[in-house]
């Protein structure tokens, strides 16, 4: 059962699609409490309480014990204290004696105090005071975390489907610049027969960084580049980036200018930041003749023969505007001479640090909500989603019947319905290995069901041995990209000594690649969930709420990755009897039958399991180097105690329109020994 409690008056964030009416009782489970706008609800926590949800967020599955902030940021450093990333996805569960879950649709900044400041109270203090809040509840006495989801889905509705092609191999780094680029890493990897279906091009393909243009000296025609890429199985995917750059020959600016579709500021005169092509305007995505506008852009493009596009920089992120620039450079003339104590650096380091992302320029500028001037501040969380809304509805006004690949770096609940996402700017670290599992099952919460992290990771160098790793945690992800920064080791597998092991993590993905779309598919059309915690599913094991290294996958799958290094092995918690299939490759690998428990497994360098649970079964197909060549014709089925009858999704992996009955096929094999 779902409730909504409107207090304020509420912006129209667009990230709820049931209409429902606003009950006129208090609030159930939480008190509410009031000073001047901000509004806090707060709840007392029992000692064993679970707090589940934030979306794409650092930290524990159970997020109880923090504080978390919702305020999109373009946040570089993940590291263990941030309380923000690039989305707000503000659903909780709190899974207590009276489960429930709430939703809070409010677009400013929030924050979750949940446990932090008193171990037994959660405290949600919303800065605007004007929102909805949703409260779920369970529909029926069987509880379950995981209906507790599908009723938010049914709220905020159907998850974003990628075309089936999406699910391969993407090859992506900061530094692609040309044609030859492109070429290099397509023949690299066909000579090494890793397979891969996609390259992304970062902001070197453009000309100066400006959006929609091309760099014509290093990608002279992108058609006939799409064509041959196409020709060889292979989609291009660009970047785009929120701001435009701010020259008035640059055709987007102009028209925008002229159109007056940029934020202002207080005196009427359009804001302007820097980002990657030095001072940008930026598009009031809020607006939706400005989102129609924005969409339309991508067209030449989609006519060039593109499919795939990432959108980033959308929180936007501004690395310094004029004004902030200024205020800085008073303030270092302020100090010269000034600073004689121990703190003198800091100090300056402050000043200058500031300018990046400054709350002052976040309340510089306005947008216009249905008619309505609303400083920036207030609807911050919502920008990359509109810019991202522009983008899919652009797309699908190209080609309505076709499914393209879109995923983002900011978000907000909605663009769940759009786009899938990935989880920004992590590092070359073990920790972000964890941390890219972790975020799986919150993020599938929120909708968000194509996901994933940068594989290798994008800051600092990776090693061979955590690019391993990662890939075989990405080789389960519905995006598996690998993506590196500028000036970093480069990291594409080729390079590296033991690139057939980690060909062989991609092959095994490949192998699998109809079964987790099938798995994928299933998640989306019935609002459900690809990866969830282990206590989703084992409500009354006692171990399975303390488990934040393993995540159930689909309806019959565990995973269980080895997250950390030198590590010949791990222990895995078996929360019920399971067939565990160890990979070496996509056509060699064991079996072994294991009963619930704490198990010990060997899981030397090139290997990693996948679990499937006794009575259920996955199954594999022959791998190839794309993934349209991988087919269900053959299959071989793993399971113990399956009855052999085999039900999965399986549809064109491009036509817009889909539903579970016309997609589920059905075959039966012989029982197994
Ligand atoms: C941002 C993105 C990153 C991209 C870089 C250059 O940092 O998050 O993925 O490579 O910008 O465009």
């Amino acid at each position: 059962m779902i409730r909504r409690y409107a207090f304020g008056c509420p912006l129209q964030t667009g990230a709820v699609s049931l209409d429902l009416p606003k009950e006129q009782d208090g609030v159930p489970f939480l008190e509410v409490s009031r000073a001047e706008k901000a509004v806090t609800l707060s709840m007392a926590l029992a000692k064993d309480d679970l707090i589940m949800g934030l979306g794409e967020n650092v930290g524990p599955i159970n997020r109880r014990g923090r504080r978390y902030q919702s305020w999109n940021s373009d946040e570089f450093n993940h590291t263990e204290d941030r309380q923000s990333l690039y989305a707000s996805h503000n659903l909780l569960l709190v899974l207590c004696a009276a489960p429930f879950a709430l939703y809070l649709d409010d677009p400013g900044r929030v924050t979750w105090d949940l446990g932090f400041t008193d171990a037994d109270t959660m405290r949600i203090e919303s800065e605007n005071g004007d929102f909805d809040l949703y409260i779920i509840t369970p529909e029926d006495d069987a509880f379950s975390a995981i209906d507790l989801c599908r009723q938010f889905r049914r709220l905020t509705g159907r998850s974003y489907i990628p075309p089936r092609w999406a699910l391969g191999y993407i090859q992506s780094r900061w530094g692609y610049a040309s044609e030859e680029d492109v070429k290099t890493v397509a023949r690299c990897h066909r000579e090494k027969h890793i397979p891969l279906d996609g390259i992304c091009l970062d902001i070197d393909y453009m000309d100066a960084f400006r959006d929609f243009t091309v760099n014509k000296a290093a990608i002279p025609d992108l058609k006939g580049l799409c064509d041959r890429v196409k020709a060889d199985g292979l989609h291009l995917i660009p970047i785009i980036d929120a701001g435009v750059k701010a020259d008035e020959n640059d055709p987007v600016y102009a028209e925008g200018l002229k159109n007056g579709y940029f934020c202002r500021k207080e005196d009427g005169s359009v804001f302007l930041a820097a980002v990657w092509p030095g001072l940008s305007a930026f598009p009031d995505f809020l607006r939706e003749e400005v989102r129609t506008w924005f969409g339309e852009q991508y067209f030449a493009m989609l006519e060039s023969g593109v499919d795939g596009f990432w959108n980033d920089m959308n929180e936007p992120a501004l690395f310094y505007s004029p004004e902030g620039l200024e205020d800085a450079y008073g303030a270092l003339a302020a100090m010269k001479g000034e600073l004689k104590a121990h703190d003198a650096s800091f100090k300056l380091i402050g000043a200058v640090n500031g300018i990046k992302n400054s709350m002052d320029d976040y309340r510089r500028f306005f947008h216009s909500m249905n008619g309505k001037t609303v400083r920036h501040d207030r609807v911050h969380n919502l920008y990359g989603a509109m810019m991202t809304k522009a983008a899919a509805e652009g797309m699908r006004r190209f080609a309505p019947d076709r499914r393209m690949l879109l995923f983002t770096r900011s978000s907000f609940i909605g663009t769940h319905r759009e786009s899938g996402v990935w989880m920004g700017d992590n590092f070359s670290w073990w920790s972000h290995l964890a941390l890219h599992l972790r975020m799986l099952p919150s993020l599938n919460m929120a909708g968000f069901i194509y996901c994933g992290a940068d594989i290798g990771g994008f800051g600092a160098d990776t090693e061979e041995e955590l690019l391993l790793r990662w890939l075989q945690l990405g080789a389960f992800t519905p995006l598996m990209r690998n993506h590196s920064a500028l000036h970093t080791r480069e990291q594409e597998i080729y390079r590296f000594s033991n690139w057939r092991q980690m060909r062989d993590a991609v092959r095994v993905r490949y192998a699998l690649l109809p079964f987790l779309y099938s798995e994928m598919m299933r998640a989306i059309l019935q609002d459900g969930m690809l990866f969830r915690p282990l206590c989703f599913d084992y409500p009354l094991d006692p171990h399975a709420p303390t488990v934040e290294d393993q995540l159930m996958l689909g309806e019959s799958c565990m995973i269980a990755p080895v997250l950390a290094p030198h590590a010949k092995g791990r222990y895995v918690y078996l929360p019920e009897d399971m067939l565990m299939v160890l990979f070496a490759s996509d056509t060699q690998y064991t079996l072994s039958h294991l009963e619930k428990g704490h198990h010990w497994i060997d899981m030397p360098d090139g290997t990693f399991p996948l679990f499937i649970r006794r009575g259920k079964a996955a199954f594999l197909c022959r791998a190839e180097e794309r993934s349209h060549l991988v087919n269900t014709d053959e299959m071989t089925v793993l399971g113990w105690d399956h009855d052999g009858e085999i039900t999965w999704y399986e549809d064109d992996g491009i036509t817009a329109d889909v539903s579970l009955e016309k997609g589920l096929r059905h075959r039966t094999f012989p029982r197994e020994a």
